[in-house]
């Protein structure tokens, strides 16, 4: 097949979504497929036009590229795309739509609402600890712990520099103490499938940016070590989640656990439709704790598409 690789644009993953892009295009050449890089610009519509691919692997995170828009503009141009479609990427992206389209279905979330980052200045919008984060970012972009102890002020400060200064509005969550879970869905349009599930340990602080992506920050539990309820309740909302969506390929559902509430203490953080596809990235990891290998999962994830 020709496969176009779509990476990079100007997302603040950016950085994450070129390493994704690269791992994948290697994989794919890997198994005799002829691949195009294109680094997203505003071109991309007559550059994909140009390249004329039989199939796209969309390896963009965050917005845009994770988030509908060019899901939309594929679907347009008639190019067969992994990952999810339109629908469940403007609802994925979204952390407060996320929660109105998976709590109904039974799935465990923090309740939380969006305030415009002025307010957070004027009185704390809620009681501390809590968690202020951008509504549709990925990999922590923007996230901040507040706590009694945090150095930001009480209301937060105007003077202290913090993440919530990009952001016209944010997502205001309280804090679930505990335990970082995530489990991957393996979907060939026939069968979804949970992978697994692995604890996050990161080595100082909380899970952030840099925890994610520096080797050595993070200790990776697969499978995590953790009561078989927790890990068949993350397996069942991380395939509940993906099915609600309407994912397509793969997805992987995030998790906050408070050990000490037991299976009260599970909550979901969040869906990603576009899972990061590094040499340090989640996804591949279950996959091969699964005994399925990158090339194998890319190429997966590709046939489902084409499928
Ligand atoms: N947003 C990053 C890429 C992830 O979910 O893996
Ligand atoms: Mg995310």
């Amino acid at each position: 097949l020709h496969v176009a690789v779509l990476m990079g644009g100007w997302a603040n993953e950016r950085p994450v979504s070129l390493m994704s892009g690269e791992g994948v295009a290697k994989a794919l050449e890997a198994k005799g497929h002829t691949v195009t890089r294109i680094d997203m610009d505003r071109q991309i519509a007559a550059r994909l036009a140009d390249a004329a691919p039989d199939v796209v692997f969309n390896a963009l995170h965050g917005v845009p590229g994770e988030d509908g828009s060019v899901q939309g503009m594929l679907d347009l141009m008639g190019i067969p795309y992994t990952h999810a479609g339109l629908a469940a990427s403007v609802i994925a992206i979204d952390k407060q739509l996320t929660k109105q389209a998976l709590v109904p279905h039974g799935i465990p979330m923090p309740g939380g609402r969006i305030v415009k980052s002025a307010e957070i200045h004027q009185r704390d919008p809620l009681p501390r600890p809590y968690v202020l984060k951008p509504v549709n970012e990925g990999s922590s972009v923007g996230v901040a712990i507040v706590t009694d102890e945090s150095n930001y002020g009480n209301p937060i400060s105007r003077d202290v520099a913090g993440p919530w200064q990009d952001f016209a509005e944010l997502l205001a969550e309280p804090f679930i103490k505990g335990r970082e879970l995530t489990a991957a869905v393996l979907d060939d349009g026939k069968e979804a499938r949970a992978l697994g599930v692995t604890e996050l340990k990161p080595k100082q602080g909380f899970y952030d940016f840099d925890a994610k992506y520096t080797d050595g920050l993070t200790e990776h539990v697969c499978p995590a070590e953790i009561p078989d309820t927790i890990a068949e309740l993350c397996r069942d909302y991380a395939l509940r989640a993906h099915r609600v969506l309407r994912c397509r390929g793969t997805s992987r559902t995030d998790f906050r656990w408070d050990d000490e509430q037991g299976e009260d203490g599970l909550f979901v953080l969040e869906t990603n439709t576009q899972p990061g596809m590094t040499p340090l990235s989640l996804v591949p990891e279950q996959a091969r704790h699964c005994g399925i290998s990158y090339e194998d999962l890319v190429e997966a994830i590709v046939a489902e598409a084409w499928s």
